[in-house]
């Protein structure tokens, strides 16, 4: 095995997933209401992703947690469940309409009190932030073309020590070849250059999922 890496079939993610992951009934349920909608479930996270958030937020000891695009819940949920009984989440997204399965969902996961869900874009829940309560944990995973905006108010609002985790830093793998009348694609590489010189952070890279960036704020 020459190379350093294992390139994943269907077949070895679905072992990964199987021996892995520890998806529970609920939130297989979360995933299959979403595969029901169709194409819009790719924006879910993977459950192998979910497991691997809750496991960082414990190992932290995460107690305030942020997410920019809540989407319908699944990875609010994984982190929300990471934190103490008397942690907070706060996630954002500006669709009601996901926002609403979001909230039955969590609910249900009895994960509703730790979870302050805020309509509205993104960038204007940050920057109303102010930086005198730090977050433990965040998962940026809004628009993409928000992202260079998003990782500098998420660095701002981040304790030292505290970790970030990006998604789609692969954006399907494009950022080998991107397309660069993608608005998306552009930002995403631009954001992937300025992290691997960005010396307030340590960085770490996985090809998990689309590909996560795990940053600690020195
Ligand atoms: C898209 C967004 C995501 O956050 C993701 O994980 C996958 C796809 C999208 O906008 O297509
Ligand atoms: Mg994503």
């Amino acid at each position: 095995m020459p190379d350093k890496f294992t390139v994943l079939t269907p077949e070895l993610h679905r072992y990964l997933v199987e021996h892995g992951a520890r998806q529970d009934e609920l939130l297989r349920r979360l995933a299959a209401e979403m595969a029901e909608l169709g194409g819009i479930a790719i924006m879910q996270i993977s459950p192998e992703q979910g497991a691997l958030m809750n496991l960082l937020v414990r190992a932290i000891g995460a107690r305030r947690a942020l997410e920019l695009g809540t989407f319908t819940g699944y990875s609010a949920i994984c982190i929300a469940r990471g934190l103490p009984d008397d942690g907070l989440l706060v996630t954002c997204d500006v669709s009601e309409e996901w926002a609403s399965i979001a909230r039955r969902y969590f609910e249900e996961a009895g994960v509703a009190e730790r979870i302050d869900l805020r309509l509205g874009p993104a960038l204007d829940t940050v920057r109303a932030m102010p930086g005198g309560e730090p977050f433990d944990f965040a998962f940026i995973d809004a628009d993409k073309v928000g992202y260079l905006d998003y990782y500098e108010e998420t660095l701002r609002l981040l304790r030292p020590g505290g970790l970030a985790m990006i998604d789609n830093v692969l954006r399907g793998g494009r950022v080998v070849e991107p397309d660069l009348d993608d608005e998306g694609d552009r930002v995403v590489l631009e954001l992937n250059e300025r992290i691997a010189a960005d010396e307030r952070v340590e960085v770490a890279m996985l090809g998990v999922s689309d590909g996560v960036t795990l940053v600690l704020r020195r």
